[in-house]
């Protein structure tokens, strides 16, 4: 951001009073969070636009100055806006920069609106309104992506796919129950940002620099005013608490730990050995070298990325474990890492819903992996428990059935068929569609498990659950 190092005549650092003659220009430079403070700007504004029309009803402002300061609040905004916003060097942060601009363009009454507040119950405001805001975008991009795994789960209900365990085949289940896995993990992560936005919703205005204001402010008025649920407690706490900024920062870690896995899942899919996936080329990268290159670097860098909010919350909570009560200016370090972290989780999550619209899955190959007879070796022991084996038993027997056909080099069925009275199997393993992965899934109707009408009962309540988050994002939008 270009600054010039003009001083403004007639606007002297705010403890000018105190210290004598002008700052070292390193300190300037090294105390300076104007560059972090940028995205609070129409925060900060909107505050003192509430701050203002509280002292007027408290009887400290008169209506001239009230309608001067909130006139001369919005011609910054507008600046800000447009970009034509000029900082100086001197201005330390947003804060400052805006006073010092509303004292150029009105003069006198501007001194009049730090009137009962700090910079410190200011910034704590700031960043309240801001992460308010993030939560909801948050919210509104997962349940994005949420739509896009819910419409691609729901047209591939019946598509076969193996489970995995340690990355080896386990058992069948069908595409839409994995991506309803998402599903149910970001639907976690929704529900954890509603409650990061409910619960940091209190208004830090009036705690002033730490021990409130003898002034008569109404504080529950400027709260309300400014959509709070209500007033902050402690004093004290109110301008040192980032708590609010650890748990947003903790969610997006943990969003972003989620789309990290679901890239993984797709990196792996798409390599030539998997192949149950294709990138489309809208959404590949090429190779500088070797020609035949087809890379998914979206999906590499959504697990890359997720480094940031994981760092993020590290860098947060070493910032907090040492302060004393109550504002230290350490504090000033907590934007760096809710920003960075916030930033990279919605981007993350916007360039992976796009992604994942587009993917083609290759049924035929996902089809043909989960029929490996080995796979319904599980429903086997379990017949055998049906029929009265204990199944410790079962699972010794089938095991070894398991070795014998990998010996006798015989995929598992045909070796049972041709077997399957001398190993004493109860009755055909064919009768009973042992080895019919679509028959296995039948038999998987749980609540929670993978059978086609659970998968049909899954995907009903995923819906019910998508359209409430989306009736919240609605009703929260300001
Ligand atoms: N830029 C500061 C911050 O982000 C604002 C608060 C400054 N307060 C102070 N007492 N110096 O924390």
């Amino acid at each position: 951001m270009p600054t010039s190092p003009e001083p403004t005549p007639g606007f002297a650092k705010a403890w000018s009073g105190r210290l004598e003659g002008g700052s070292n220009p390193t300190l300037e430079d090294y105390t300076s969070s104007l560059q972090e403070d940028l995205p609070l700007a129409p925060f900060d504004l909107e505050g003192s636009r509430a701050h203002a029309r509280a002292l007027a009803r408290a009887g400290l402002l008169d209506a001239d100055t009230t309608v001067k300061l909130l006139a001369g609040l919005e011609r910054v905004g507008d600046e800000l806006a447009a970009g034509s916003f000029q900082f100086l060097s001197s201005d330390e942060d947003i804060h400052m920069a805006v006073e010092r601009r509303l004292t150029e363009l009105i003069g006198d009454p501007a001194r009049r609106l730090h009137t009962g507040r700090s910079r410190n119950d200011q910034v704590a405001l700031d960043l309240r309104l801001w992460a308010k805001q993030a939560c909801w975008r948050l919210v509104e991009a997962a349940a994005g992506l949420q739509g896009v795994l819910l419409a691609r789960a729901r047209r591939e209900r019946l598509t076969l796919i193996p489970g995995y365990t340690h990355l080896q085949r386990a058992q069948p289940i069908h595409l839409a129950h994995h991506l309803l896995a998402y599903f149910e993990m970001l639907e976690r992560d929704v529900q954890r940002l509603r409650q990061c936005r409910q619960r940091l919703d209190l208004s830090p205005l009036g705690a002033g620099a730490l021990a409130g204001t003898t002034l008569a402010i109404e504080r529950a008025a400027v709260a309300s005013e400014l959509g709070f649920a209500g007033v902050t407690g402690n004093s004290l706490d109110a301008v040192s608490d980032r708590d609010f900024a650890v748990e947003l920062v903790f969610d997006c870690a943990l969003v972003a730990v989620h789309l990290s896995r679901l890239a993984e899942d797709l990196i792996l899919w798409n390599t030539r050995e998997f192949s149950f996936v294709s990138l489309p080329d809208s959404w590949a990268t090429g190779s500088s070298l070797m020609p035949q290159k087809k890379n998914p670097d979206v999906l590499e860098l959504v697990r890359g990325r997720a480094a940031r909010p994981i760092s993020s919350l590290m860098g947060l909570l070493t910032v907090l474990k040492g302060l004393p009560m109550s504002y230290n200016r350490d504090l000033q370090e907590d934007k760096h890492h809710l920003f960075s972290a916030v930033a990279a989780t919605e981007a993350s999550l916007l360039a992976l819903t796009g992604l994942l619209a587009e993917v083609r899955f290759n049924r035929e190959r996902m089809e043909l992996a989960a029929r490996d007879p080995e796979l319904l070796a599980t429903d086997l022991a379990e017949h055998l428990v049906a029929h009265g084996v204990a199944f410790r038993r079962a699972h010794e027997l089938v095991g070894q059935a398991v070795r014998q056909a990998e010996e006798r080099g015989q995929k598992l069925d045909s070796w049972l068929r041709s077997s399957w009275r001398e190993l004493g199997l109860p009755d055909d393993p064919d009768s009973s569609g042992l080895f019919d992965a679509r028959a296995a899934l039948a038999r998987r109707e749980q609540p929670g498990a993978p059978g086609p009408s659970a998968t049909e009962a899954a995907l009903r309540e995923a819906a019910a659950r998508l359209r409430r988050s989306r009736a919240w994002v609605t009703r929260q939008r300001r």
